[in-house]
């Protein structure tokens, strides 16, 4: 059995700010933005949180699913800004929607969240444990952004997407090609709560993201290619039999260089960079939602999945919709 995508949802918070705004707030132009990054809006959450922008699009690809959150047996959450340390918002997302049938959990891989997510559910419902599985992808990294800098605060975005995956005699996940590289974890970064307790009151204050932009692009450039052709490898399918190729929207730039890598046309790389900038786990189920509710994914189509980020951690997921 392979786990079949059979239903998608998306959702965004109601406000979006256009690169003009930013300009306002840090030394930054819509010039600069759009041409190193093809980013010219972003979502920002003001009253959604991750839990609520994550029940309104389960409850859309439940929908479009055709299925009751009762039929749920895996719901994970991929997420780097859960609104509480605990519990996690799979179980909030739970409560809210009524999966009472389900085991849920949060899992936190940055920007390949929802590749490995997809992993571990597609790993469940192959070995018969889990039968249908809600994963979402959902993050307010506007809350994680330093907003005085101009290197990160222009990059991200708000938004949460899901699917709904069932066990499927035919299509669905093909092959998937997963890695990490924690050694290189200081290129991409957040730190944490720092330890105050009765016997240590460290003087550090809670940390806001910090990336070394370059070290990641040429991390992306260099790994998702060669995660994509291993994964290609694996499905025993060619480049060009893939109908679309979904990428992380991290960078316009990092896009049209894997294609060119991959010797691929970029019309087949969709993308939705300029009105949603980098929503981190929750921008390749964003993507595929979007597709998806446009008319733009047929019964047989081949696509390639693939996310990259902090960790670093990388991923690539060929399936058949
Ligand atoms: O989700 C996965 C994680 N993130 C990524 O995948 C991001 C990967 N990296 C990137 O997308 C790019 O490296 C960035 C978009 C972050 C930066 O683009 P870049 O072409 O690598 O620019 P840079 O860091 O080399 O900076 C070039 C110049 C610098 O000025 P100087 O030193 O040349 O005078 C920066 O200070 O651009 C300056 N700069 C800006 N200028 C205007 C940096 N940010 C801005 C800004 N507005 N927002």
């Amino acid at each position: 059995m392979n786990a079949k995508i059979i239903g998608t949802g998306c959702q965004l918070p109601a406000y979006a700010a256009d690169n003009h705004y930013l300009s306002t707030l840090v030394e930054t132009s819509d010039e600069w933005i759009t041409e190193r990054t093809g980013i010219r809006m972003r979502h920002l959450a003001q009253k959604e949180t991750t839990t609520s922008l994550s029940v309104d699009a389960a409850g859309k690809a439940l929908a479009s699913a055709g299925m009751q959150a009762s039929d749920i047996d895996l719901l994970i959450v991929a997420t780097i800004t859960a609104d509480t340390e605990t519990p996690s918002t799979a179980c909030r997302v739970q409560a809210e929607i009524g999966a009472v049938n389900a085991v849920a959990f949060d899992i936190n891989a940055a920007c390949s969240g929802f590749l490995y997510a997809l992993h571990i559910a597609d790993a469940f419902i192959k070995s018969g444990v889990y039968k249908n599985a809600l994963l979402i992808g959902a993050e307010t990294l506007s809350k994680l952004v330093d907003w005085t800098d101009r290197g990160t605060c222009v990059l991200f975005g708000d938004g949460a997407g899901a699917v709904v995956l069932t066990a499927s005699k035919q299509g669905g996940v093909l092959s998937q090609s997963v890695g990490s590289n924690g050694s290189k974890w200081e290129v991409l970064s957040c730190a944490a709560r720092p330890v105050r307790n009765p016997v240590c009151q460290s003087k550090e204050v809670p940390g806001y993201l910090r990336m070394d932009g370059q070290e990641v692009f040429k991390f992306a450039v260099k790994t998702v290619p060669l995660c994509i052709e291993d994964a290609l490898e694996k499905a025993g399918l060619q480049p060009e039999e893939i109908t679309h190729y979904l990428l992380h929207q991290a960078n316009k730039r990092i896009i049209q260089t894997v294609a060119k890598r991959l010797k691929q046309p970029e019309e087949r790389f969709p993308m939705n960079i300029d009105q949603c900038a980098n929503t981190s786990a929750a921008s390749l189920p964003i993507l595929l939602a979007q597709m998806d509710t446009q008319g733009r994914l047929h019964p047989g189509d081949k696509l390639v999945l693939s996310g990259f980020g902090a960790g670093l951690t990388w991923g690539a997921c060929v399936l058949e919709w």
